[in-house]
């Protein structure tokens, strides 16, 4: 039964696959794993169309990421979110002095590789037979063996139970692909799935998994001061965990007694919050310590949030 499943699996990706996406083209694990951290938590469009090439360019070798200062590769993650990726990319590139470990088990041992984007990295790259296990897969797995509960561990299992051992990169690319273009989570398209015959969740894909109770988003509402002297502005460096090592202008937990001048709203939407902000525009005298001045165009050199992106929007 397996064996047919595989069959006709591969049968699909030959003709639908996404053959031609550039980490798929190379064997350099550089290349591989870099599509992999970006591709953790952005779409396959976004990191085509604005992220992979440039980073490429930029830095060509993971030797180039390791000698490179954080700055300089945050710079190039800018726009893509979760920069903790790009910190850990920094730290792994110096961990293992630009050369990537050539298994699974020694990838592990690096920030920011998780069990699923170390079997990715070896199986693309090295063509060893693991499994990989990202939200796609886990929704692949979770209908075909109709399992209703989210249990890692079950999950692993039926990605071993599932997994084509003497095909590691067509496997694996095949099961993203039909991740994404079949086995939709809102809508799967299982007339064109060539997991049909087998698959024991068909009759009702959307009970697997079983459906989580939404959270609703909390709103953090803030006060943001461009301090402004001149020609120059008072930006910070994030020290905090979330988003640490970018740029920024101050947030204030709403300021009642606040003086300037209303340049206009923001609002920006992060995975577990929204955040809603006034912005303001005061002269620099109250500028904390903290503060480095900055004209206009430095401030293009520097890596900054989203959020603080658009408050540059307002200023110009
Ligand atoms: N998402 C994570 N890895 C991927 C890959 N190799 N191809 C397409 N989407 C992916």
């Amino acid at each position: 039964m397996i064996k047919k499943a595989h069959r006709s699996l591969y049968q699909w990706y030959t003709i639908h696959g996404r053959h031609d996406l550039p980490w798929r083209t190379t064997r350099d694990p550089y290349k591989i794993y870099l599509s992999e951290i970006m591709l953790q938590q952005t779409q396959v469009k976004t990191v085509l169309q604005r992220f992979y090439a440039p980073f490429l360019e930029r830095f060509p070798t993971l030797a180039d990421v390791a000698q490179s200062d954080i700055d300089d590769v945050l710079k190039m993650w800018e726009g893509l979110g979760y920069y903790t990726r790009a910190r850990n990319l920094h730290s792994a590139a110096q961990q293992c002095d630009g050369i990537l470990p050539k298994s699974a088990f020694d990838l592990l041992k690096l920030p920011g590789i998780g069990r699923s984007t170390a079997h990715a990295v070896s199986a693309f790259a090295y063509k060893e037979p693991l499994p990989i296990l990202d939200a796609n897969v886990k929704r692949i797995l979770h209908r075909y063996f109709a399992i209703e509960e989210r249990d890692e561990k079950q999950l692993w299992k039926a990605a071993y139970d599932l997994f084509d051992s003497d095909h590691p990169f067509e496997y694996n690319q095949a099961m993203m692909d039909i991740g994404s273009l079949v086995c939709l989570s809102k809508k799967p398209l299982c007339e064109l799935c060539p997991f049909e015959m087998s698959c024991k969740g068909k009759s009702s894909p959307l009970s697997y998994p079983m459906p989580k109770i939404k959270k609703i988003k909390s709103i953090r509402h803030r006060t943001i001061i461009v301090n402004r002297n001149n020609d120059k502005f008072a930006l910070f460096q994030r020290k905090e965990r979330f988003l640490s090592g970018l740029w920024g202008f101050f947030q204030y937990e709403i300021l009642e007694n606040r003086n300037g001048v209303f340049l206009g709203h923001i609002t920006q939407h992060y995975s577990h919050f929204t955040l809603q902000a006034d912005v303001y525009v005061g002269d620099g005298d109250s500028a904390d310590e903290e503060f480095e001045w900055f004209t206009r165009s430095e401030i293009d050199n520097l890596s900054l949030s989203r959020a603080d992106h658009k408050v540059l929007q307002l200023i110009d």
